[in-house]
């Protein structure tokens, strides 16, 4: 089960330069969040501070009664266990074949046997669709085939919280349109916490249950996809819909004269676009942390723009939902369901 993580007023500056200050947002428990931003804005650097591996200046990380950065230090580690962790490089051991690899955390941590070792290390190289793989050096695999390697070790002690930076990094749209429902499948499956880190405006649009902005050292906004998706604020707008017309600039902020230009040749924002059907589970399940598409919306009195929630066959999730819910029987509870679907093949 995930667990909500709670963030406070967190600052974290190296040396004179301030990353970003006073940031404060809730990871909601099981559900999947992401953060969005500019290159630089220091979205590692925040993953980094969850897990104790940067000390912010100051500020909170709450997880039920435990504050991270003002923990001991055998309790910070006994409170990492609850982190799996994918990096931007993946950091595999290039000497290491994958069964090694993924292996590696159990070994470190636990002293289980090496039957044990190999039952889970098969079930999350399973979990990932990696079977077969498992004698194959990084060296010799492709990069979407290490990001899922450096996701099943990320999983191999059943994390209650995911933390994944820039899962699409370096991949071709094809195989970050596998990486993402691999994602939403794992979310299903294991109902933890997730937490991504991107800059793929696709992946911020379908993939999370909330979105976070990062810009000019501060967060912008956090909270409900729909909130963001439908959102005038111009920030966010232009950087959920890859604009150039807004305050972000070629290099980070626009300055008052570029924004002056604009506004005299008219240069407008344009309509909102429709919001995206969110990724559903491969085997057609609904998550449990998963809300129905327009219910946030609709609660806060605002009109999703037209065309909202319709998928590329043309029907209108919103309007179909609590029939395909009904349909469908219980929300997947991540438990009991008769176990991990293998999820697309090897990319
Ligand atoms: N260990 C460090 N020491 C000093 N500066 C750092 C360190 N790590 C990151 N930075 C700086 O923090 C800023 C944000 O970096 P980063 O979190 O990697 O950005 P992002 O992941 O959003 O692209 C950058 O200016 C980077 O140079
Ligand atoms: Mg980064």
């Amino acid at each position: 089960m995930g667990v909500e993580i709670r963030v406070e007023g967190l600052t974290k500056s190296f040396g004179r330069q301030t990353i970003w200050q006073d940031v404060s947002l809730t990871l909601p428990a099981g559900e999947i969040s992401v953060l969005l931003g500019p290159s630089g804005t220091g979205k590692s650097v925040f993953l980094k501070s969850l897990v104790g591996l940067l000390k912010p200046d100051r500020g909170h990380i709450w997880i039920g009664d435990k504050d991270l950065p003002y923990l001991p230090e055998h309790q910070l580690y006994e409170t990492r266990k609850l982190f799996g962790v994918l990096f931007q490089d993946g950091a595999l051991f290039g000497s290491m074949n994958l069964f090694d690899n993924i292996a590696f955390p159990l070994r470190e941590h636990t002293k289980k046997s090496e039957s044990e070792v190999k039952r889970i290390v098969m079930e999350k190289m399973e979990l990932v669709g990696l079977i077969g793989a498992e004698h194959k050096l990084p060296g010799e695999i492709s990069g979407g085939m290490k990001k899922r390697a450096g996701l099943a070790r990320a999983l191999v002690l059943d994390p209650a919280i995911l933390l994944v930076d820039e899962p699409d990094s370096g991949l071709d749209p094809v195989r970050t349109a596998y990486l993402n429902q691999l994602i939403v499948d794992l979310n299903a499956q294991i109902d933890a916490t997730f937490l991504i880190v991107t800059h793929d405006i696709n992946t911020a649009r379908t993939v999370p249950d909330n979105i976070g902005l990062l810009f000019r050292r501060e967060l912008v906004m956090f909270g409900p996809r729909e909130m963001l998706l439908s959102s005038e604020e111009p920030v966010v707008r232009q950087f959920l819909n890859a604009r150039r017309q807004g305050p972000i600039g070629m290099s980070e902020e626009k300055d008052v004269s570029e924004l002056e230009a604009e506004a005299r040749m008219g240069l407008e924002v344009g309509k909102l676009p429709p919001i995206a059907p969110q990724l559903m589970p491969s085997d057609g399940r609904v998550r449990r942390a998963q809300q129905p598409p327009g219910a946030w919306c609709a609660a806060h009195g605002i009109t999703p723009p037209p065309g909202s929630f319709v998928d590329d066959l043309g029907r209108n999730w919103a309007e179909e939902w609590p029939r395909y819910v009904a349909a469908m029987g219980p929300v997947a509870s991540g438990h009991g369901q008769g176990g991990p679907q293998p999820a697309g093949g090897m990319h």
